[in-house]
């Protein structure tokens, strides 16, 4: 969840790495600090804080030194101060640590290092692994050595970079079970949890596997396996570009998101033809197919569901990945597993992944990162092509994923005519987004609300539930999504007067059950929110979607959702890019 970066080369590092913190905050933002080594000293600057404000009294920028490394924190042991803030030293201040992940032995190992005279400055479990290197420094010179020895001593998931003030040109990462990509360039190379860290320097990546460390020179890029066994890599040309990474005219990553959508999904929608085939295939003739995800993502997978049942009459099984290990008991050699993901690094996903690559499972992915853990983890893996999605809340990466959802349902039916009216949503998309205004009046009036309900059935209980979603983690109103035919089995006792209800009510089979929903709730006071291609008197408040295909609806119901959600937290004065408590890669359990 934390963004590192580390950079040795011909240039000065603070500012290539400030550079990267800034482009990496939407994974961490509570504590931002960078280490650099100048001579044989390291210098450490750090607080509690977003970076550009720490920057303004601290000047990172100012660091001398052509080796560093950088962090970007989201708490999770110790709370959010300037001494649980990154890198962390060791007592003589001759190592500096930066670390993603839990190291979950590292009260034991602290018991042991305080007991051997350590003397520890931090609440947090990343502090040992810079005693650690130091401990093990005492023994052995070589800096590659000394890594290898730390990583035999940690248990839990980790990427961690660490630099070494007798030895200033050499960068070191190590990681198990949390990202790590080096990026190469001309003039020296970089090591980071994410490749926008990067991606203004350079295309050229490697991706390291578990259980490798990366040592890194100026003009040289070695990696070995835990066991000290060279390994050799391709380098991958990724697809993105710095231009991706800029928020153009709009005044947050996350309405870019939302607006970019016509064009993501065309791209979503533009696919190597001979992949479809496989994985069409593959659900075909699975025993079992399963689908996984968490979050948005999870969501999608209720669609990509909801479709294969109803066109192709496959059934198939959809389990949270955080419940993935509690409820797979049928999964089997017979089993395909379709994760959905925009990160692909998701750790809950990636560990549903392992368990039912391990029961004798294949897995298939659709994801955004391509060169994610998911991606070369998965037999085959369909890319949504989106671009780096930055806001923390996923719009454009959930569109993608339906797009995909609907390309691969229609293929498996070979439903040509749906297909082609697949290519042209996003025009509807575009109409969408022109309902904006409507979006802002609906939020402007009941953006203080303590608790709103999505209602919808069918394909759109998924929606009602992505909306919700969207607006706890934007705006922080309590919301719920719901099928309408629960309501009347308990919720509708918390109606009242007032209280918001988004019924999503397109003209499809469920909407004239919708519409009684929305009587029964008017009935008790709530105001409904009618988002539907046909307007009623029944609705106080109406956002109007053209008429589309009606299995499409969801592709262009959940515009308006996200736009309330948006123009909900900017109104309330919240920064909808980076909710507080969230980060957008969840890459710890
Ligand atoms: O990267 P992933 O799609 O695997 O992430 C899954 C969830 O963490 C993610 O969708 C999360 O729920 C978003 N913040 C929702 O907007």
């Amino acid at each position: 969840m934390c963004g590192i970066t580390g950079y040795v080369g011909e240039e000065e590092a603070a500012p290539l790495l400030y550079n990267g913190l800034k482009r990496m905050e939407y994974r961490g933002y509570d504590s931002a600090g960078i280490a650099t080594i100048s001579g044989n000293q390291l210098v450490v600057k750090k607080d509690a804080g977003k970076v550009a404000e720490i920057n303004n009294y601290l000047d990172f920028l100012s660091m001398r030194g052509k080796i560093g490394i950088a962090h970007t924190r989201w708490a999770t042991h110790g709370g959010v101060t300037k001494e649980n803030a990154h890198p962390h030293v060791s007592c003589k201040i001759d190592v500096a640590v930066i670390h993603n992940g839990i190291i979950e032995n590292h009260q034991q190992l602290k018991e042991a290092l305080k007991a051997d005279g350590h003397i520890f400055n931090s609440e947090t479990d990343t502090e040992v692994i810079a005693h650690l290197l130091e401990k093990h420094a005492e023994k052995h010179k070589d800096s590659k050595r000394i890594v290898l020895e730390t990583v035999k001593d940690l248990k839990g998931s980790f990427a961690f970079l660490a630099i070494f003030a007798s030895d200033p040109e050499t960068l070191i990462g190590a990681r198990k079970d949390a990202p790590l990509a080096i990026g190469i360039t001309r003039r020296g190379n970089f090591i980071a949890s994410d490749i926008l860290a990067f991606i203004d320097y350079t295309d050229r990546v490697i991706f390291l596997d578990n259980r490798e460390i990366a040592v890194v020179k100026q003009d040289k890029v070695q990696i070995y396996n835990f066991a000290g066994r060279p390994v050799q890599k391709q380098i991958t040309q990724v697809a993105w570009e710095a231009k991706d990474t800029s928020k153009a005219e709009f005044a947050h990553y996350t309405t870019k998101e939302i607006h970019e959508q016509p064009q993501t999904l065309k791209a979503a929608l533009y696919q190597d033809q001979d992949k479809i085939k496989r994985f069409v295939e593959a659900v075909k003739q699975s025993e079992h197919v399963n689908i996984t995800a968490c979050g948005t993502s999870y969501h999608a997978g209720l669609v990509l569901r909801n479709l294969l049942a109803r066109l192709a009459k496959i059934r198939s099984g959809i389990t949270l990945s955080s419940e993935f290990a509690h409820d797979a008991e049928l999964i089997g050699p017979d089993s395909l597993l379709i994760g959905l993901s925009q990160s692909g690094e998701t750790a809950d996903l990636l560990s549903a992944v392992a368990d039912a690559k391990k029961k004798g499972a294949e897995v298939f992915s659709i994801l955004n990162v391509v060169g994610s853990t998911l991606d070369r983890e998965s037999a085959l893996s369909l890319s949504i092509n989106c671009g780096p999605e930055i806001g923390v809340a996923a719009t454009k990466s959930f569109t993608g994923q339906l797009a995909i959802a609907y390309l691969l349902a229609f293929s498996v039916v070979d439903d040509m005519r749906r297909l082609s009216e697949l290519r042209n949503i996003w025009k509807a998309v575009e109409e969408v987004l022109k309902q904006e205004d409507k979006v802002v009046d609906v939020a402007d009036k009941y953006k203080d609300c303590n608790d709103f309900y999505f209602v919808g059935r069918g394909l759109h209980l998924p929606i009602a539930l992505e909306g919700a979603l969207k607006l706890k983690e934007l705006a922080y109103n309590h919301a719920e999504g719901m099928a309408g035919g629960e309501l009347k089995h308990g919720t509708l006792a918390l109606i009242e007067e007032g209280t918001p209800v988004v019924v999503l009510n397109p003209e499809d089979e469920t909407y004239d059950e919708m519409l009684s929903n929305a009587s029964e709730m008017k009935a008790r006071g709530a105001r409904i929110i009618g988002v539907s291609n046909k307007p009623n008197q029944i609705y106080d408040e109406f956002i109007e979607i053209p008429k589309v295909d009606k299995l499409l609806y969801p592709l262009i119901e959940v515009i308006p959702l996200q736009m309330l959600a948006y123009h909900a937290a900017v109104l309330r004065k919240k920064d909808p890019d980076y909710p507080r408590n969230l980060a957008k890669s969840v890459t710890v359990k």
